[in-house]
């Protein structure tokens, strides 16, 4: 740094230049950092305008006032602009990390879907409502069943074809048997009706009964456009004095109504269950049946097999009772004319939306 040495202290002219270029070095800076390197090589220790002032000891008496106003006046200058360089980019700083925080609140954002409730929960709820409506329990019994009670109890022979392993899900597994008493079993099913709550109602409650089981049911079936291996019923069951088929049709014709509008009636036509007696197919007119309006079978109903109230410890000579089932699954396709059952159990959002769901219940 020779110009460090050579700067007079007494060097008017060469310490105003100085003064300049400090100046226009702070002017100059387009960072706190450049800054920086300009504030040492202007004012640092090595900086000329530094080093004259460290000369004015070495001065004549006489010469020491004039050099030190001259300097003082200098460094005044210099530090004033230094001050105001730094202002300026300490403020160019913060205006630029305020912009790359920026936040646009006016982005749209990415919500999370909150999804829909499946039709079929929704239809259950429905049916159960309406049950309730008309002043039945909902009963419910357990989807893992005792084999007694899905057909034993029904007045399945043991010879029934329905017991056969290529209806019936065979499990091995525990069973709740009293309060709290569980009991290992080699072979449980998984139910393949909702009748067996039929005879858990009847044993637990006694009678007079009127209960609806909605719920889950089995059966190795291949998925396929109309069949699915869990799907759903709705079990009906009505035991006290004096009932007759004529309440059963009753029944049925007003929750037909109530499922499928004031339109919608109901045809019984003979049957066989186990369980039953008479027994009876129910058919639903349907005006919207494919090919001109028709009868549409709906499920199986009867009056209740006097051989399963005395399973029940029920005396059919004092009571009678009538029961009826369906698949929740088959009545919303007829209901919404949804073709193929795959629609239902592959748990598709935009299937579920369709019905408008959203939000229902929340
Ligand atoms: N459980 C029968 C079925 O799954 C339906 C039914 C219920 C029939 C009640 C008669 C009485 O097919």
């Amino acid at each position: 740094m020779s110009d460090a040495q050579t700067l007079s202290p007494l060097d008017e002219a060469g310490i105003a230049r100085a003064v300049e270029e400090a100046r226009a070095a702070f002017a100059a800076a387009s960072t706190l950092d450049e800054l920086k390197e300009a504030r040492l090589a202007h004012s640092g220790d090595n900086a000329p305008i530094t080093h004259a002032n460290t000369q004015i000891r070495n001065l004549d008496k006489a010469d020491k006032p004039t050099a030190g106003k001259l300097l003082g006046g200098a460094r005044k200058e210099i530090q004033a602009a230094l001050a105001e360089a730094t202002e300026r980019l300490q403020a160019e700083a913060e205006t630029a990390a305020m912009a790359s925080e920026k936040v646009d609140v006016t982005v749209p954002t990415r919500r999370n879907p909150l999804g829909a409730r499946h039709p079929l929960t929704v239809l259950t709820e429905d049916i159960a409502d309406f049950f309730v409506s008309i002043g039945w329990d909902i009963a419910e019994g357990p989807e893992l069943e005792l084999e007694w009670f899905n057909f034993d109890a029904l007045n399945f022979g043991p010879d029934h074809p329905a017991r056969q392993m290529q209806d019936t899900f065979y499990v091995k597994g525990t069973q709740q048997v009293g309060t709290d008493e569980i009991e290992e079993y080699d072979q449980l099913i998984l139910r393949t009706h909702t009748s067996p709550v039929q005879s858990r109602s009847m044993l637990a409650q006694g009678v007079p009964l009127y209960i609806a089981c909605p719920g889950k049911v089995f059966r190795t079936d291949a998925l396929d456009a109309t069949h699915t291996p869990v799907f759903h019923q709705v079990e009906g069951l009505a035991v006290d004095k004096g009932l007759t088929m004529a309440h059963l049709k009753g029944v049925l014709d007003h929750f037909a109504r109530a499922m499928f509008g004031p339109e919608a009636k109901m045809r019984l036509r003979p049957s066989f269950f186990p369980f039953t007696e008479p027994s009876a197919e129910m058919d639903l007119w349907f005006p919207q049946k494919k090919g001109g309006p028709g009868w549409i079978e709906w499920g199986g109903c009867g009056m209740v097999n006097p051989e399963v109230l005395r399973n029940a410890g029920i005396d059919p000579d004092e009571y009678t009772g009538f029961a009826f089932g369906m698949g929740i699954e088959r009545t919303l396709m007829l209901r919404n004319n949804i073709a193929d059952m795959h629609d239902m159990v592959e748990g598709d959002v935009r299937f579920s939306l369709q019905f408008g769901t959203t939000g229902r219940g929340n």
